[in-house]
């Protein structure tokens, strides 16, 4: 906990203001840098069709992509909407036990669920998403827990910023009411996607662009967040074993992600009836069985300040890297 007279301008009377000068100000909880590898999960109604991307939706009626076009029109009847995949995800056989265990297994320190993905069907009872919502409709429960009011999240994790500017998500209010008041305030830290521009400039860690690998050491605290399926963050069917990482390509990430500063989210889509494909499972377990014997190099590890001396002459700011272009690991690193 900072003090008054150390934190400076934005900082009143112990609270964050709802500026970003404020909001910045306030220190990293320990365990998020600790941690260094999470799983990510997206689920939801988009998992039914399962087929191109999770951005079904808008592929289909928004940008009327052939493929999606296609795809509904030979495989269900005329007139089918979106809002009718409903009733089929239907969640039968999420034991969310069985997955924390196999994130438990995995290595992973924390994970993020896309309890409201942009179709804006809620993982839980949400009454601003009344009957769209997985208690009104499909598996006609609480995927996230047994008291709407007692969800306790360690990370907000943000996305659609590039839809309209901070102030119209009222983005910094939020973030005030988080850090300050609410039942999380000493323990939870949020992404960057705030808003237009915000991404890469504000936020407890920064996640810049899916996939972000910057391959350098980097000044503030950043996540590389990328699908073991390289084409899709959502269940796909049609997936080919050659879409998927490798465990060598994912290992390949983790080593050079946490070198640089960031942490690792390793994203699977679970299917419409709730289970993680196994070939997704072996790619955990494959990942655990690493973290088993090399875990000690990761966790809680300070990458070395030096480290990229060979490269580049010090430290750079992420305003001065070379954009978001993800870079080929170098194949030696491990
Ligand atoms: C599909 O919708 C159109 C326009 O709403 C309507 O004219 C048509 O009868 C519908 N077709 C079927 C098979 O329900
Ligand atoms: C979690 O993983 C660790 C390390 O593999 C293992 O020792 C422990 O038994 C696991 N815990 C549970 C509850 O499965
Ligand atoms: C933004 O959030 C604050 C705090 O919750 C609230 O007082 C204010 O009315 C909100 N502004 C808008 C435009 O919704
Ligand atoms: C978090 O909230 C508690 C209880 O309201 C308060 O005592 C504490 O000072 C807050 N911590 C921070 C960092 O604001």
């Amino acid at each position: 906990m900072c003090l008054l007279a150390v934190c400076g301008v934005g900082w009143s009377e112990g609270r964050y203001e709802p500026e970003w000068k404020s909001l910045d100000s306030r220190p990293l909880p320990p365990w998020y840098d600790e941690a260094k590898v999470g799983i990510f999960l997206h689920w939801g109604v988009f998992s039914v069709p399962s087929f191109g991307s999770e951005w079904f939706w808008e592929h289909w009626q928004g940008s009327k992509s052939q493929k999606y076009v296609d795809f509904m029109k030979n495989n269900y009847p005329p007139n089918f909407s979106y809002q009718d995949f409903g009733p089929q995800f239907t969640a039968e056989f999420y034991d969310p036990k069985e997955w924390a265990e196999l994130f438990n297994a995995s290595g992973a320190r924390y994970v993020v669920l896309t309890t409201k993905h942009h179709e804006g069907f809620t993982l839980w009872p949400s009454k601003h998403s009344w009957g769209w919502n997985s208690l009104d409709v499909g598996p006609k429960r609480d995927l996230l827990g047994e008291s709407v009011n007692n969800y306790q999240p360690d990370v907000i994790w943000s996305d659609g910023d590039w839809e309209a500017f901070d102030k119209y998500w009222n983005a910094t209010h939020f973030l005030a009411w988080l850090f300050n008041d609410s039942p999380v305030n000493e323990t939870v830290v949020v992404n960057d996607r705030w808003g237009r521009g915000i991404p890469c400039h504000h936020g407890s860690f920064y996640t810049c662009a899916d996939n972000y690998n910057p391959g350098i050491l980097q000044p503030h605290k950043w996540e590389n967040c990328l699908p073991v399926d390289r084409h899709s963050w959502g269940f796909r069917r049609e997936a080919k074993l050659a879409d998927l990482h490798t465990i060598h390509d994912l290992l390949t990430q983790l080593a050079m992600t946490v070198s640089c500063g960031g942490n690792i989210l390793i994203n699977v889509g679970p299917t419409r009836d709730g289970r993680i494909v196994p070939v997704m499972e072996e790619r955990l377990r494959q990942m655990g069985s690493w973290l088993a014997i090399n875990g000690e190099a990761i966790y809680g590890s300070k990458p070395w300040a030096h480290q990229n001396d060979t490269l580049t002459p010090g430290h750079l700011t992420v305003s001065q890297l070379p954009g978001r272009a993800r870079i080929q690991p170098p194949s030696a690193i491990l």
